[in-house]
């Protein structure tokens, strides 16, 4: 049976060891991706919070290298800045002045500072702090805080560069108040207040982490709508998750899209992953022209139960980055995610299975399979009420993800441990529309993570299971009458991280 270290993602991003919360500062730099993580490099539970970091030359296979920011403590002697969620920009030529004279390009972080004396915390404000050497060592500006509201809920600064206006915006949350700030700045030090956005959606939880980018729209080309993400919009109480707005930008003001449904909460139409465990997602900042529209990487855990998975020595994940784009429908525009491309390189291809018909009943895909690879099927439920796929499944261990009554479920109730946390035990759920009576569904399972992209990443569900053995089998199922299942393929994907 499993080991701790037996559920480490083996085409996932996780740290060599201890704790990790949200991407930070995911950026693009000469050949490089950076990410940038909320990290703890004492322990592998939340605490100390630094800046981890890694690189990859194509998102797929990371190199960990030393943490980057590390929390540090006031000439007092006593007062800490712990450095959370924030984002890191290119200055070409250096035009801040933040890097010394004669840098070329200057890399610069922009966090928050969490400031505390003892147990209590005295104040949240954005800091800068720069690299001129591609991010691998880092000062601190000696003029921080650049942007202190005097408030302890002001936080998660996402910047990016403004091309039509030759400026940065920087939206940062006001958490407690569920509003988005938006400001500007020619430099990265001095910044000015622009715009509020907020009291939409779901405002039962503090929001966390914006982040505010164009998105293009499908078979529309040249054609973007402005997308704001607030992590903050769980629809089950009690668990945060995420949710989008679509809009526009002028440079000055987010305004919702009228022809989009306006957001109610607790609503499930503007949801951005049903599951439990995708959270603070934020953008890569100058992607190579070659990508079309946006990557993002999201946390693949949940704050209801994330300091007790059963993990060591290391806590947390990261998502698979996912190309985001708008797809135009009767509703309105709907996000569309999928994993990118490349993803597909990793997995040794098998020929898909011919078109099986199941008629109340389960058929076995694979009798034993390490839990580590790529599923794809596309299911016609024709006349059975319930349809799916079991996987990692050993005797009554088991995850369901299954479709049924219009609604698409991934059931982790038997899928292994679940007894760390009461409130990990669940049954997720999303609409689902078929198309042509068909629904697709591509499911990748890394150790302890499944992340199901249905009707070409219309539907997103991510969560952590932690299976009894390394290995199960799949299964496709009927329940109530007969289904088609067809392009049934499984890919397994190989070890690409350390
Ligand atoms: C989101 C968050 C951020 C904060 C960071 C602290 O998960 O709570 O708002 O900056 O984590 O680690």
């Amino acid at each position: 049976s499993t080991k701790p270290e037996s559920y480490r993602p083996q085409y996932h991003f996780s740290p060599p060891k201890n704790w990790i919360n949200d991407p930070n500062g995911l950026l693009y730099y000469e050949g490089e991706y950076h990410l940038f993580y909320q990290h703890n490099p004492f322990g592998n539970e939340w605490g100390h919070m630094s800046w981890g970091h890694a690189v990859s030359k194509d998102l797929l296979r990371w190199e960990h290298l030393p943490v980057a920011i590390p929390e540090f403590t006031h000439s007092d002697g006593k007062t800490k800045t712990a450095i959370f969620s924030g984002s890191a920009v290119i200055d070409k030529g250096n035009t801040s002045g933040l890097c010394p004279a004669g840098t070329k390009d200057c890399m610069v972080a922009i966090y928050t500072g969490n400031v505390t004396e003892g147990e209590t915390q005295t104040a949240q404000y954005q800091n800068v702090a720069y690299s001129s050497d591609k991010g691998r060592t880092w000062k601190q500006y000696d003029k921080n805080p650049v942007l202190d509201l005097k408030s302890k809920e002001f936080r998660d600064p996402n910047v990016f560069w403004y091309a039509p206006q030759k400026k940065w915006i920087m939206s940062a949350v006001k958490a407690t108040e569920h509003r988005v700030a938006f400001f500007e700045s020619k430099d990265l030090t001095k910044w000015t207040l622009l715009s509020h956005f907020g009291l939409q959606g779901d405002t039962t939880k503090v929001w966390e982490c914006p982040a505010l980018m164009p998105v293009p729209i499908q078979n529309e080309p040249g054609k973007t709508k402005w997308v704001l993400f607030i992590s903050a919009g769980h629809p089950q109480k009690d668990y945060v998750g995420m949710q989008y707005f679509v809009g526009d930008f002028d440079g000055k003001t987010f305004s919702l899209d009228p022809a989009n449904p306006k957001p109610i909460a607790p609503a499930v139409s503007n949801v951005v992953d049903y599951g439990k465990d995708y959270y603070a997602a934020i953008q890569f900042n100058d992607l190579p022209a070659k990508q079309t529209g946006p990557v993002m990487v999201g946390w693949l855990n949940n704050w209801a139960y994330g300091n007790k998975l059963p993990t060591t020595p290391f806590k947390g994940a990261m998502s698979l980055p996912r190309q985001i784009t708008l797809k135009r429908t009767s509703a309105g525009l709907q996000l569309m995610q999928q994993p990118i491309a490349t993803v597909a390189s990793l997995r040794s291809d098998i020929a898909p299975q011919a078109l099986v018909k199941v008629s109340d009943q389960s058929r076995v895909v694979e009798k034993s399979v390490p839990n580590s690879y790529e599923f794809r099927v596309d299911i016609k439920p024709g006349s059975a009420k319930t349809v799916g796929v079991r996987l990692a499944k050993n005797g009554a261990e088991e995850t369901i993800i299954q479709y049924t009554n219009g609604k698409l479920q991934l059931d982790r109730r038997k899928s292994g441990n679940v007894s760390f946390s009461d409130r990990f035990p669940s049954v997720e759920e999303a609409p689902l529309n078929l198309q042509n009576g068909v629904f697709t569904l591509r499911v990748f399972v890394d150790k302890s993570i499944v992340e199901v992209f249905a009707n070409e990443g219309e539907r997103v569900i991510t969560d952590l299971i932690f299976p009894g053995e390394p290995s199960g089998s799949i299964e496709i199922f009927a329940e109530g009458g007969s289904a088609e299942f067809s392009n049934v393929r499984v890919s397994p994907i190989k070890a690409v991280v350390a």
